[in-house]
């Protein structure tokens, strides 16, 4: 059974055919209006999110099919010491497909050793959450017209945040790619990434705690969330949360054409005042995430013969 938990499960082949698919979705909406019918998403989120459950969940119904889940786990079976693997037989026996966010990592590949439907993970822990990077890929396609030769710029919490590790592992099987790590010295990227993932490649990469010192030589600008919920203490937290604060004045040396990025939610490390700046995509991202998505349960249901 074909699932999608980390984001080298597909091939560059797959990503372009699914970035295919999402735009021919963006352009003939009704076209995939009804593939889905009758078709049932499970939407399985032990941790909060507001754009992932709800943009999957928009996914299914906007194919035609119906979702049902939790969303969070105290309201599951969980919360009485269920086991992720019996949760995913038990699921397999309601729905076509599964979402799923849980805090732990692997936990969402353990739900695919054991379900009899295609698991997508909606993010593991501090892991990986491959389908903020699909969302990203249809972002940065649509903006740069591909994924060659630019020099991405990662900022805030590398260490803890999954949709950096997922993009990094996306961006590394592409040309001319070179990666330049913000961060303070507590948040850098794990060396499992930057071993496995950026040397292995050979991806020239760059560690720096200087958002402004990197800014002119970058093609996108990914900024992230430090993220709280993965501290030991408060104390770490509330020192580092204000790292990087991305505003104009700081912009003022970037290039022209520069793409700024950002998962969501954000805190402080965007200034609102970027947001009206044609270089912001942040909220282009969200959209796309939507009809990344609906490629993404059409792929897996066509595999699964469940279409
Ligand atoms: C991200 C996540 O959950 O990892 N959010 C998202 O899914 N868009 C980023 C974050 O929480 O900071």
């Amino acid at each position: 059974m074909r699932s999608l938990i980390d984001i080298g499960d597909f091939t560059v082949d797959e990503i372009n055919e699914l970035i295919a698919t999402a735009n021919d979705i963006i352009a003939h909406p009704q076209a995939y209006s009804e593939k889905c019918k009758g078709k049932k998403l499970a939407s399985l989120f032990f941790e909060p999110s507001t754009r992932t459950r709800l943009s999957f969940e928009a996914a299914m119904l906007e194919l035609g099919g119906s979702v049902i889940g939790f969303s969070e786990a105290a309201s599951s079976s969980a919360a009485k010491g269920e086991s992720v693997a019996d949760t995913a037989r038990t699921v397999s026996c309601y729905a076509d497909i599964i979402a799923m966010r849980h805090p732990k990592e692997g936990a969402p590949y353990v739900a695919s050793l054991n379900a009899t439907i295609p698991v997508i993970n909606a993010g593991d822990g501090g892991h990986n959450h491959p389908t903020q990077t699909l969302a990203d890929l249809l972002t940065i396609y649509r903006e740069k017209g591909g994924f060659e030769n630019l020099t991405v710029g990662f900022c805030g919490d590398l260490k803890f945040g999954r949709t950096v590790h997922s993009l990094i592992n996306a961006l590394s099987r592409y040309s001319g790619i070179k990666v330049v790590l913000i961060s303070p010295d507590e948040l850098k990227l794990p060396s499992y990434v930057k071993k496995d993932v950026l040397a292995k490649n050979g991806i020239p990469y760059e560690q720096t705690g200087d958002l402004e010192g990197a800014m002119p030589t970058l093609d996108i600008l990914y900024m992230t969330r430090v993220q709280r919920e993965r501290f030991f203490n408060e104390e770490d937290y509330l020192r580092l949360k204000d790292s990087y604060i991305l505003d104009m004045k700081k912009l003022k040396t970037a290039k022209p054409d520069l793409s700024i990025m950002h998962p969501l939610p954000r805190v402080n490390e965007i200034s609102t005042e970027v947001d009206s700046d044609p270089r912001a995509c942040y909220f282009k991202q969200v959209l796309y995430g939507k009809y990344m998505r609906m490629a993404l349960i059409l792929k897996l249901l066509s595999e699964a013969g469940r279409l």
